[in-house]
């Protein structure tokens, strides 16, 4: 497998997945609505990720797909617009690599799936540490649209035999993005707290998604990530005494310990976050 699909290149984890891959030795092809960057990548295409007929060009030659393109947030669109790109598109870029007798494929989930932190209700988590089974509680285009993309990936499965990874991403973010979305978070802890305050630096989002193109499971499978440890600077169980009192810790944390599950990323992708907002934060203030 050298050369690589990748739908929504233009986007912020897309164009550090395109170098990311061809860093690796890939051979890799973008799609994208349009491109407001310049692409890196050996063919930068534009079409639409719910075209039947883009999609198929764009598959030509290809050995396995990631596909990234939605619209990442429920703000930026009708709940119509929102569920109707992100699920027709997942939906296409599945049938028509299933078609392509493409059968490998990476798509984009997000943290979201399960519905309780984009809820516009009072809603809380039915346990900490999240993982890929806790009960949803979905009440937005977006979060739904995720779901329901975990779904589209099994059927991948059934119906083509494609194996598919759904990536759980939490927040995804180059570290200086991160520093600011922490110092949001720090003022207001409970912003984020029904995510778990998860978050994951960009390169380590780029090593997931390379180590879920490479993994040789088959079938369909979901995989929560997230680095190990919390987006803001203080002792995680403190920090769910104040926000999350009545969400039952299924497991101690220590320290600044994440509150997402990743063993499923480890057992099946090999693979375990590098980066730590608070670490470089420690060796830049040292330098
Ligand atoms: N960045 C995060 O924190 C985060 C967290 C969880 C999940 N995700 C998911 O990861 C993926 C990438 O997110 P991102 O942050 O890079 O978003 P982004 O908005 O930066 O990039 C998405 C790209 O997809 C393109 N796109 C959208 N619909 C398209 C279509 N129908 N056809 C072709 N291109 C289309 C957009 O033009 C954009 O360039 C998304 O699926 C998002 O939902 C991101």
């Amino acid at each position: 497998m050298n050369r690589v699909l990748v739908t929504g290149a233009d986007g912020s984890i897309g164009r550090a997945a395109v170098s990311g891959l061809q860093a690796a030795g890939y051979d890799v092809a973008g799609l994208s609505l349009r491109y407001d960057h310049a692409s890196t990548a050996n063919r930068a295409l534009v079409g639409d990720a719910r075209s039947a007929t883009d999609v198929s060009a764009a598959l030509d030659g290809v050995d396995a797909v990631l596909h990234l393109a939605a619209i990442p947030h429920p703000s930026l669109g009708t709940p119509e617009e929102v569920f109707e790109n992100n699920v027709a598109a997942t939906f296409n870029v599945l049938a028509q690599a299933g078609q392509q007798e493409v059968r490998r494929a990476v798509i984009a989930s997000s943290i979201n799936a399960f519905g309780v932190p984009m809820n516009v209700n009072d809603v809380e988590p039915a346990y900490y540490p999240l993982d890929e089974e806790v009960e949803a509680d979905i009440a937005d285009a977006y979060s739904l649209s995720k779901s329901v993309d975990e779904q589209s990936a099994r059927m991948a499965w059934r119906r083509w035999g494609t194996d598919v990874i759904a990536l759980r991403f939490p927040l995804v973010k180059a570290r200086e993005e991160l520093l600011r979305f922490a110092a949001m978070a720090e003022r207001d802890p409970s912003i984020m707290a029904r995510e778990g305050w998860a978050y994951l630096d960009l390169r380590d989002g780029v090593r997931a998604i390379i180590a879920a193109l490479e993994s040789p499971v088959p079938g369909a499978h979901v995989v929560g990530l997230a680095a190990d440890d919390i987006l803001i600077d203080r002792q995680t169980d403190e920090l769910l005494r104040k926000y999350a009192p009545d969400v039952p810790l299924r497991q101690a944390v220590e320290g600044r310990g994440s509150l997402v599950d990743t063993s499923r990323a480890r057992e099946l992708l090999g693979f375990a976050p590098e980066h730590s907002i608070h670490d470089q934060a420690v060796s830049a203030m040292t330098r």
